[in-house]
């Protein structure tokens, strides 16, 4: 096992940059996850560490050991893709074993090896088929598995449960994790699946365009986004985005006005621009009775029932370019088409960003 450290690693093809300055270290053991839109570099990241790509600018160290100029069998990294592919004509035994037997492994050592790995990867009752006999989920496994017998250093997987439906995607998942609390391996893993990068990730790296936007555990993207891609990247359905008017007393949102509490015009103090974009996430806003205290009224345009909970989607003004918000409710909330909600904003986790910068306003 070993860290994996990128110093200020660019990749150009031509005029553009598919990753820009890019620096972060993976420690010893740790999971992070790799996030963003697509072509925003994430599969460029992954395989400039493991030597199919090399880096226009700066360094890649695995371990101690800058790799720049280390052909990508000598790096000791296994990749697994969205797209694996198995030997057809060999066993799943066998194709577990392939990359130990060209390393010189005797029958001896690399049998316990493939049922320690079989086993946590719940395919050692499929060892002695051949992949076409497989279903997608199992074939994936195998190729996670061929990749993890051979104890790499580090362990880069682009999109590895993609292809598989939601059931068996959320099974593996959960082997994954095992598999890592397990063996311990540096691992890299690249996802557009929230929840995959919630629930395994140490940290996560969130990127757009080429470039980190910011790097935290899950908790903190989530309570103390950066930026505005970060709020919206990370939580589904997104945060809402409010743009609004600010005269350091009150919001304009369309044709309504919000007063601003006092802590938060202390924390705006040093915005003196009129132009913001608030933000607040579904579950933040909450639909209130018509003689209750209210913040906003927005009419409903969307109603999802999603069983425990349902998801309104509403618009705050009429006009041809509506401000629209999501908010979470629940079953027992009677909402249709067209009600006018009275919509009540909890302050506490309201945001601010500079429209130009996307900035994270309310950030020390
Ligand atoms: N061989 C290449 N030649 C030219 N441009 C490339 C090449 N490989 C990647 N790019 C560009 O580099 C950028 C980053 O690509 P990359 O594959 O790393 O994105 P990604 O984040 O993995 O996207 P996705 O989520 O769609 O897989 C993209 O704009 C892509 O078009
Ligand atoms: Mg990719």
């Amino acid at each position: 096992m070993a860290r994996v450290s990128l110093a200020q690693v660019s990749r150009r093809f031509g005029t553009t940059a598919a990753i820009e300055s890019i620096s972060f270290e993976v420690p010893d053991g740790q999971f992070w996850v790799l996030v963003g839109p697509s072509g925003c570099g994430k599969s460029t990241i992954l395989r400039v560490i493991a030597g199919l790509d090399s880096a226009t600018a700066g360094s890649v160290y695995i371990g101690d050991r800058q790799v720049n100029q280390v052909p990508a069998r000598l790096r000791d990294v296994a990749m697994v893709f969205q797209n694996y592919a198995l030997y057809p004509h060999m066993s799943v035994a066998d194709n577990l074993a392939f990359g130990l037997r060209m390393r010189g492994g005797k029958p001896a050592q690399i049998q316990p090896q493939i049922a320690t790995v079989a086993s946590a990867l719940n395919i050692a009752h499929l060892l002695d088929r051949k992949p076409g006999q497989l279903s997608g989920g199992q074939q994936q496994r195998v190729a996670l598995g061929r990749a993890i017998v051979r104890q790499p250093q580090v362990f880069l997987l682009d999109e590895p449960l993609s292809n598989l439906d939601a059931q068996l995607r959320d099974e593996t998942r959960a082997e994954l994790k095992q598999l890592h609390q397990r063996f311990g391996i540096t691992t890299l893993y690249v996802t557009h699946d929230q929840v995959e990068a919630m629930t395994l990730a140490d940290q996560i790296v969130v990127l757009n365009q080429g470039k980190i936007q910011q790097i935290g555990d899950p908790h903190i993207l989530y309570r103390q986004p950066a930026n505005q891609m970060v709020a919206t990247f990370v939580g589904n359905p997104p945060m809402n985005i409010l743009p609004a008017r600010y005269d350091g007393t009150a919001f304009q949102i369309g044709d309504q006005l919000l007063p601003c509490p006092l802590p938060l015009q202390t924390a705006l103090k040093h915005h003196t621009k009129p132009a913001i974009n608030l933000g607040i996430r579904p579950e933040h806003l909450k639909i209130v009775a018509a003689e209750a205290n209210f913040d906003l009224i927005a009419t409903v345009t969307v109603v999802e029932p999603l069983g425990r909970e349902v998801l309104v989607r509403a618009d705050i003004t009429a006009a041809a370019d509506p401000i629209t918000v999501q908010v979470w409710t629940t079953p027992n909330t009677k909402v249709r088409l067209g009600d006018r909600l009275r919509l009540q904003l909890d302050f506490a986790h309201l945001f601010g960003f500079d429209p130009v910068t996307g900035k994270n306003l309310l950030l020390a």
